[in-house]
């Protein structure tokens, strides 16, 4: 089977580097990919929103099977798009896609399947009155949703009252374009957060992948501007049998059958961003793909064939095809130019990766010249991925790959996995 996997970075690798090991693939296609990607498949130089230029390719190099690693091209409607091309996308529908493209749609979801979530209130310009007043109700700090995709930028949290009502009326007029035309703003929960991904067939089958936790500020003790991610852990310890059949039964059953309910197909993977308030799990959002840089350390852990059950989810029925989860510990660490993420240098040489030994680097923002030199591209440049006995051994494979692994400003947080170290079990 010929395969297309749109996106480029770490976590389009992650995936990449687990489809090249199916026996089911012929051609892994990697639309547009990055300096990394071409060690698993070929990259093609098409945008992952330029349908007809996927399409044409698709139906030139026999491909079968289209899975979008980013968001973009489902919130756009590509699975729509392919619907009687014959062509297999692993994704949900333009309508499902709404659950990571509008925030407002998802909140009304969770609210309408009695899914559990921070209270909330929609606005627009036109009721901004009653947002000032509802802000008023709420207790500190405010958060602020902005209800279309912002480029993981749209949320505001924000501690006094009258700075808040300020920002929802910049938010209202137009700090993220329309994004931002509606805001939802809601109420602050407090917990510690995990990434729980699941893949749905549409038509009731799913499964649960391995839980994560992910690192999203620049700054050690999570602090400083947030980032897509300075690095991941998995498995997440308080992630447990009795906290997973809470997420089971109160957030992932009801999703699949409210979908299902309302008519929505969805064929593709559901990341669940959750919250551990005092044990009971609370939805802050979700997302209608994988995480990023999550990816990157949970398929380090599944055994079994991915591109087997992604496929099958596109077809509408996972049947029993298994998927075997490795106990072992993943771990991801981003290495990150200087000044991410504000501005940052591109076009650094990177060297050291043929010294690498016990760990997978995930290239991220990386591009290969010309002339065969790898250089920086990107804020995120390289994700090292390690599994170990324990989340200090996973980390000090990667930190020990970091330490080989050279270009001019590189940067990674010292401290990915420290916070959940103490509540490990081992
Ligand atoms: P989102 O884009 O919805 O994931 O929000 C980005 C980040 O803001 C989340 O990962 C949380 O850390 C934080 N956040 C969002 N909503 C809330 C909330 N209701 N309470 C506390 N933190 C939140
Ligand atoms: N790591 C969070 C995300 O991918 O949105």
């Amino acid at each position: 089977m010929n395969v297309i996997l749109l996106g480029s970075g770490g976590r389009e690798s992650a995936l990449a580097w687990k489809f090249s090991q199916s026996t089911l693939l012929g051609k892994l296609y990697i639309a547009p990919g990055n300096g990394g990607t071409s060690q698993y498949g070929t990259n093609i130089d098409i945008r992952p929103t330029d349908f007809e230029a996927l399409l044409t390719f698709a139906r030139n190099h026999d491909v079968e099977l289209i899975v979008a690693g980013n968001e973009d091209p489902l919130v756009a409607g590509l699975y729509d798009y392919f619907q009687g091309s014959g062509i297999r996308v692993c994704g949900p529908s333009q309508a499902g896609a709404q659950l990571e493209g509008s925030k407002d749609f998802a909140k009304r979801f969770m609210e309408a399947n009695g899914i559990p979530t921070a209270r909330y209130r929609s606005f627009t310009a036109a009721n901004i009155e009653e947002g000032y007043e509802f802000l008023g109700e709420l207790n500190p700090p405010y958060v602020l949703k902005a209800d279309g995709l912002a480029a993981g930028k749209g949320v505001l949290i924000i501690d006094n009252l009258d700075e808040a009502r300020k920002a929802l009326g910049e938010m209202l007029g137009g700090m993220f374009g329309k994004s931002s035309a509606t805001v939802v703003i809601e109420e602050f929960l407090s917990g510690i957060e995990c990434s729980v991904f699941v893949l749905t067939d549409g038509n009731g089958g799913y499964r649960i992948l391995p839980v994560a936790k992910d690192y999203k500020r620049i700054g050690e003790g999570d602090t400083g501007l947030n980032t897509g991610g300075m690095g991941a852990v998995s498995p997440v310890p308080f992630a447990d049998e009795e906290f997973m059949g809470k997420v089971t039964t109160r957030i992932i059953e009801p999703t699949i059958r409210g979908l299902r309910e309302q008519g929505i197909t969805y064929r593709g993977f559901i990341f669940l961003g959750l919250i551990n308030v005092g044990g009971e799990p609370m939805v802050i959002e979700y997302n209608v793909r994988m995480g990023d840089p999550e990816t990157e350390a949970v398929m380090l852990r599944i055994d079994s064939d991915l591109l087997a059950l992604a496929d099958a989810a596109a077809r509408g029925s996972l049947g029993d095809l298994p998927l075997d989860i490795n106990p072992a510990t993943a771990v991801t660490v981003m290495m990150v130019s200087e000044g991410y993420p504000g501005s940052y240098p591109k076009g650094r040489v990177i060297t050291g990766l043929d010294g690498v030994e016990d760990s997978i680097p995930f290239h991220a923002g990386t591009k290969l010249n010309d002339d065969g030199t790898l250089v920086t591209s990107g804020g995120r440049v390289i994700s090292v991925s390690s599994l170990g006995d324990s989340i200090a051994d996973a980390l000090a494979k990667s930190y020990a790959a970091i330490a080989r692994i050279e270009f001019e400003g590189k940067y990674s947080r010292r401290d990915i996995g420290r916070d959940l170290m103490a509540l490990e079990q081992k």
